[in-house]
């Protein structure tokens, strides 16, 4: 049975004290709702490191006011059973409230929190009278990663990778870790993670874990119970089209506009409505004279249907 630990002063003891016995220490953060996706990130830290510690925590930080927060999935009691019969998890951190500061005013808003983007807004005058008060309690400090927040889901979703950078920072300071493990389905937010990590000298390795799929081909995901039968077919086809456009790249000589109608038609075909397609070609610069435009490629898809968001990539070789 691993620890169950929700408070932040508790955690970071648990955590110091295991490394004083020079233990290596590994985090997982997650929002809940545990399925098999999450349990391959615990079985890659599993290999990594002597202590495996998840986190369970919904970002009120990362949603916007119209996304669905107050209706995210959750499931306390089935996670830990989950983790239990899992295995080799030494604690779950679950927090009430990352952004309770003790002192009023600042933790308010829906699960607890931040309200996200200008929600929270409060006029430099109000915080000026606050602190005058002896009030610090509302939180105003964001970590962004300015330009990979921007693109990619980042354009539909402007406070999202705010506020995923910023809890995540907050959970490596209160855990101190030595591995960070992050799914490649989320590959934008992994990808934002590791510079957040390169940029601050946080002394934590990212390790990125590959896609887990339902034996269909859909991406696993928490949001995915909602999803009612026929938004289930429909969604299958981002798994579909990202494998047609796969196996083309692969075959034949194309281009990213070629892969990208590819992923679109197929898409639209199936009934689905496209928030965002990008086709990338990523080549580490110095590999750019010799290799092929295409011999590396990472399709993005993003696909939002009733408020739902699937994101799915597929990389290779
Ligand atoms: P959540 O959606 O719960 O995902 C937690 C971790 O599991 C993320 O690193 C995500 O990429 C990974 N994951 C989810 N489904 C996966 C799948 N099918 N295959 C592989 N990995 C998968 O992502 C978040 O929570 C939050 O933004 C968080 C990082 C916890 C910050 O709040």
């Amino acid at each position: 049975e691993p620890d169950f630990i929700t408070d932040k002063a508790a955690m970071r003891s648990w955590s110091r004290s295991h490394r004083s016995h020079g233990k290596t220490v590994a985090l997982v953060p997650t929002m809940g709702f545990l399925h098999d996706g999450h349990l391959a990130l615990v079985a890659a830290a599993r290999s990594l490191a002597d202590v495996i510690v998840v986190s369970i925590y919904v970002n009120p930080g990362q949603f916007a006011p119209s996304e669905d927060l107050a209706t995210y999935p959750s499931d306390l009691r089935g996670d830990l059973q989950k983790l239990a019969d899992l295995g080799g998890v030494h604690a779950v951190f679950c927090p009430t409230n990352l952004y309770d500061y003790g002192c009023g005013v600042g933790g308010a808003g829906g699960r607890g929190g931040p309200q996200s983007a200008a929600g929270s807004f409060i006029s430099p005058v109000s915080c000026i009278e606050a602190a005058a008060e002896g009030d610090g309690s509302a939180h105003e400090t964001w970590v962004r990663v300015e330009k990979l927040e921007r693109g990619l889901c980042g354009k539909s979703r402007p406070v999202f990778f705010r506020g995923v950078a910023t809890v995540v920072a907050k959970l490596f300071n209160i855990v101190d870790p030595d591995y960070g493990v992050f799914g490649k389905k989320d590959y934008q937010q992994w990808r934002i993670i590791c510079r957040m990590v390169r940029d601050l000298d946080f002394a934590v390795k990212i390790i990125g874990s590959e896609i887990v799929r339902e034996s269909d081909g859909l991406a696993m995901s928490s949001r995915n119970v909602r999803l009612s039968p026929e938004e289930r077919e429909k969604a299958l086809s981002i798994y579909n089209s990202l494998t047609k456009a796969k196996y083309t790249a692969q075959h034949e000589k194309t281009s990213c506009q070629e892969l990208n109608d590819i992923i679109i038609q197929s898409i639209t075909k199936a009934g689905g409505r496209i928030d965002y397609v990008e086709v990338i070609v990523a080549i580490p610069s110095f590999l750019f004279s010799r290799i092929h435009m295409c011999n590396i490629i990472i399709v993005l898809c993003f696909y939002r249907y009733c408020n739902i968001n699937i994101e799915q990539s597929i990389t290779y070789p």
